[in-house]
C-alpha cells in the first residue's frame, strides 16, 4: 500500500470553523493512505474521539497542553466559549510553540526516529513552521479561509490602512480596483484597534512569519478565486495551493461539535412539503449573532414577505448565546403562532442541520453572516446568497461573492447598521423574485466550477485533487 508508512501532523485552532476543513484534509489524508496526527488540546480531543473512534480510520489524535491561565483565561478552549474571548485565546497561542516542539520531538521517537512527511498548522500558527524546520520537517500553513477574504484581511491588519482614509473608501496596498474598501467594510475589530493592540500585534507577528514556513494551502477554488490567490503568490514567494471546498458530511460534522437541536428529518420533511425553489434560509453561522432590534426588523420582514423560510434563531447581541430561548423579547408578538399556523416558516433554535438544508431543492436563497464555511456550502449547492457579513473576513467574502462570483446580494453590514423591514423584503425578492434570474443561474454556474474542482475521475481530474497530490510531491 502507497504511503502507509509517512505521516502528516494536522494542528488547527480550537474552534469548530476550523476543525471541520482541517477534518476534511484528514479524511481526504486517510484515503490517500498517509496516517495523520490530529493536535489539539484535551477536551476537544476528548470531544472528537467520541465520534472518531481510533479503529475507524488512521486519523490518530494527539493532545497538547495549553496552560492559558497566565492569560487569565479559562484553561480550555471550546466551541461555547465566548465569541469575544476569542483574540484573547488565539494572542495566547505562541505559548504552544515549546509544548509543539516536545509533542513533534515524541511523535518522531514513537516512530522510531521517522519524522513526518509535513506538519501543516492552523493559518494562526505560523511559529510552528521553526518548529517544524527544527527537525527538518516540511511545513505547510492552512487558511481555513478563502483566498480573497484572506488576501484582504492580511492586507487591512499588516497595513491598518483605514487610519489615513479621510474619505469613505481607500485601496489597499498591493491590490488592484478590486480591493477598494469602503469604511463599513473595515472589520470592528481592526477599527478599534492601534498599532499597539495586541491582537494587532500578534496578527502583524503571525503574517509575518508565514514567510518561514514552504507553503500556503487555502480552502478555496483555483478557477474561482484567482484574485486573491495570486496576491498572495506574489506577497510570500512561495506556493500557494488552492484544496477546497473541504468540508464534512452533515454526519461527520455533527461529531466535531454541536448539534442540530431539531431532528434533521422533522426539518427535511417540513422543506419536502414545500415547492423546489421556494425556502429562504437565514443563518448566521457559529459564533455570530444580530441584535435585537435587527432581529425584530427581520422577523417583521419575514411576516411581510411572501416567502417561506428556515431561520436558526439564537440569543441577540449582548445575551448569553447559551441562554434559552425567550421569543418574546426578540420577536414580535405571536410571531411564532403565525408562522406555524400559516406553515410559513420553521423557526429552529441555535443549530440547525445546514448542510442538508442547502442541498435540499426547496432551497433558493440563503442570508448569511458570510464566514467562509457557508459561502464554500452555499456554492457548492447552488444557492446564491443575501450578505448579511458581522466582521471578520465575513465582509470581504461577501465582497468577493458580490463582485467576483456574482451570486450575492448584499443586505447590511455589521451589527450597528440601520435596515428597514421594507429593504429586507426588497432583497428577498431581488434573489427570489422574477428579477434574480440572472443571480440564480449564476449561482448554478458556480457550483458546477466549485464541483469540478473536487471530481476525481479517470478522464477529468479537478484543480484542487491535482493540488492536493502537487503538496505530496513537493514535501518529499
Ligand atoms: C468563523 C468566522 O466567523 C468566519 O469569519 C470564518 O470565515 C470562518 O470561521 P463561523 O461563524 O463559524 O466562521 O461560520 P462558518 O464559516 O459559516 O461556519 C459555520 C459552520 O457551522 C458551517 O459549516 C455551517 O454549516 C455550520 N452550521 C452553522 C450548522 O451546521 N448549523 C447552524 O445552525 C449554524
Amino acid at each position: 500500500m502507497e504511503n502507509e508508512t509517512e505521516y502528516v501532523v494536522l494542528f488547527p485552532f480550537m474552534a469548530q470553523g476550523h476543525f471541520i476543513p482541517f477534518l476534511a484534509l484528514a479524511q481526504i489524508l486517510d484515503r490517500k493512505r498517509y496516517t495523520v496526527v490530529f493536535v489539539n488540546t484535551p477536551l476537544n480531543i476528548k470531544n472528537l474521539l467520541k465520534s472518531f473512534p481510533p479503529s475507524s480510520s488512521s486519523i490518530n489524535f494527539a493532545e497538547i497542553p495549553f496552560d492559558t491561565s497566565d492569560h487569565g483565561l479559562p484553561h480550555e478552549i471550546t466551541d461555547s466559549l465566548p465569541y469575544n474571548l476569542i483574540p484573547r485565546f488565539v494572542e495566547a497561542t505562541p505559548s504552544l510553540k515549546l509544548p509543539f516542539r516536545n509533542l513533534l520531538s515524541d511523535l518522531i521517537d514513537i516512530h522510531g526516529g521517522e519524522k513526518p512527511l509535513c506538519v501543516i498548522s492552523d493559518f494562526f500558527f505560523g511559529w510552528a513552521a521553526d518548529v517544524a524546520h527544527e527537525f527538518g520537517v516540511f511545513h505547510l500553513i492552512f487558511s481555513c479561509t478563502g483566498g480573497f477574504g484572506m488576501a484582504c484581511y492580511y492586507s487591512m491588519w499588516m497595513n491598518l490602512p483605514h487610519r489615513f482614509c479621510d474619505g469613505d473608501e481607500f485601496l489597499l496596498p498591493d491590490f488592484p480596483e478590486a480591493g477598494r474598501i469602503h469604511v463599513t467594510q473595515v472589520t470592528p475589530a481592526m477599527s478599534m484597534a492601534g498599532e499597539n493592540d495586541p491582537f494587532t500585534i500578534f496578527l502583524q507577528k503571525n503574517f509575518v512569519s508565514w514567510t518561514n514556513s514552504d507553503g500556503l494551502l487555502l480552502n478555496t477554488v483555483e478557477e474561482l478565486d484567482k484574485l486573491g490567490l495570486m496576491y498572495f503568490r506574489r506577497k510570500l514567494g512561495f506556493p500557494v495551493w488552492a484544496i477546497g471546498p473541504l468540508l464534512l458530511s452533515e454526519e461527520d460534522r455533527s461529531k466535531t461539535g454541536r448539534q442540530s437541536t431539531i431532528n434533521s428529518k422533522q426539518c427535511i420533511q417540513w422543506l419536502d412539503k414545500k415547492d423546489p425553489k421556494s425556502v429562504l434560509y437565514i443563518s448566521f453561522g457559529s459564533q455570530n449573532t444580530i441584535p435585537a432590534p435587527q432581529m425584530m426588523k427581520l422577523a417583521k420582514a419575514l411576516n411581510s414577505s411572501s416567502r417561506n423560510f428556515i431561520w436558526v434563531i439564537r440569543p441577540p447581541l449582548g445575551f448569553d448565546i447559551n441562554s434559552e430561548f425567550v421569543a418574546e423579547e426578540w420577536l414580535p408578538e405571536g410571531f411564532l403562532q403565525n408562522i406555524h399556523e400559516q406553515d410559513k416558516g420553521l423557526v429552529i433554535s441555535k443549530w440547525a442541520p445546514q448542510v442538508e438544508i442547502l442541498a435540499h431543492k426547496s432551497v433558493a436563497a440563503f442570508i448569511s453572516h458570510c464566514g467562509w464555511n457557508s459561502v464554500l456550502e452555499t456554492m457548492k449547492y447552488g444557492v446564491p446568497v443575501i450578505g448579511w457579513p458581522i466582521g471578520a473576513d465575513q465582509l470581504y467574502n461577501a465582497k468577493f461573492l458580490v463582485e467576483q462570483a456574482k451570486v450575492c446580494v448584499e443586505l447590511g453590514r455589521g451589527v450597528d447598521f440601520e435596515v428597514t423591514q421594507e429593504e429586507i423584503v426588497d432583497k428577498i425578492e431581488l434573489v427570489m423574485g422574477e428579477n434574480g434570474e440572472g443571480i440564480r443561474r449564476k449561482a448554478c454556474e458556480i457550483q458546477e466550477m466549485v464541483r469540478d474542482a473536487i471530481r476525481d475521475e479517470e478522464n477529468f481530474r479537478g484543480s484542487s485533487v491535482k493540488a492536493v497530490e502537487e503538496i505530496f510531491i513537493a514535501a518529499l
